[in-house]
């Protein structure tokens, strides 16, 4: 597909086939996250694929943060339905694509920059991180994938988080994807002419 007609067409996929990704498609789309730009070239992404039983289980995680008493602080009503309606994706999806901040390019630009500069470069590792997602999100598209980038696992308890995926990064982004099992509304973007403005 030509890259405008990959980018104008994407759009998120909630529904799945139960039907693999090939290895080869899975390596192309981690691929494409890791040529991303970012800050200074640091690369501050980590990426967990999620499979099989283990999948499940952040499936299964996301409905007990969602019901249980315990967790009431990071839910609510809307949220609640956020998580279960995430949770049946990625139990649905054949793999989940988890991504993390390492934090390496805040480690090592803190030093040369002022303290009250310090959220910038936070800010920037973030940015870095989100092209990683759109590249991966054009690959699954691309390759006649689909997938959502989820935000709202975001909300999971940090020590939930840590013993889940073992890890002591920041959870950026959760990606079911699959091949779309059914044909959905376009969601609709507005005007480019609201969004810009010209000088000059
Ligand atoms: C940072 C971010 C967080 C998102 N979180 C969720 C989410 O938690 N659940 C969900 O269903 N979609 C989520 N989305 C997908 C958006 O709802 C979707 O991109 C938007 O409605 C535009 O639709 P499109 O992707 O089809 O163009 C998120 C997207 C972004 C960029």
């Amino acid at each position: 597909m030509e890259t405008i007609e990959v980018i104008n067409k994407r759009r998120s996929v909630r529904h799945f086939k139960d039907e693999p990704i090939p290895e080869d498609i899975l390596r192309q789309i981690l691929k494409a996250g890791c040529y991303a730009p970012s800050a200074h070239n640091s690369q501050p992404w980590e990426f967990i694929v999620l499979k099989g039983d283990k999948k499940d289980e952040l499936g299964d995680v996301f409905l007990n943060i969602s019901k249980e008493e315990r967790y009431k602080e990071y839910t609510g009503f809307y949220v609640n339905r956020l998580l279960k309606y995430s949770s049946k994706m990625v139990k649905e999806s054949p793999i989940t694509i988890v991504v993390f901040n390492d934090g390496s390019f805040c480690k090592t630009a803190s030093k040369y920059f002022r303290q009250s500069k310090k959220e910038i470069l936070h800010m920037m590792e973030v940015q870095s991180i989100a092209a990683a997602i759109e590249n991966m999100l054009l690959v699954c598209h691309d390759q006649g994938l689909g997938a959502v980038w989820l935000g709202v696992p975001l909300l999971m308890p940090q020590e939930l988080i840590e013993d889940f995926f073992e890890t002591k990064n920041d959870l950026m982004a959760v990606i079911p994807m699959g091949y779309p099992s059914k044909k959905r509304a376009i969601e609709k973007k507005v005007d480019v002419d609201k969004h810009v403005t010209y000088f000059g």
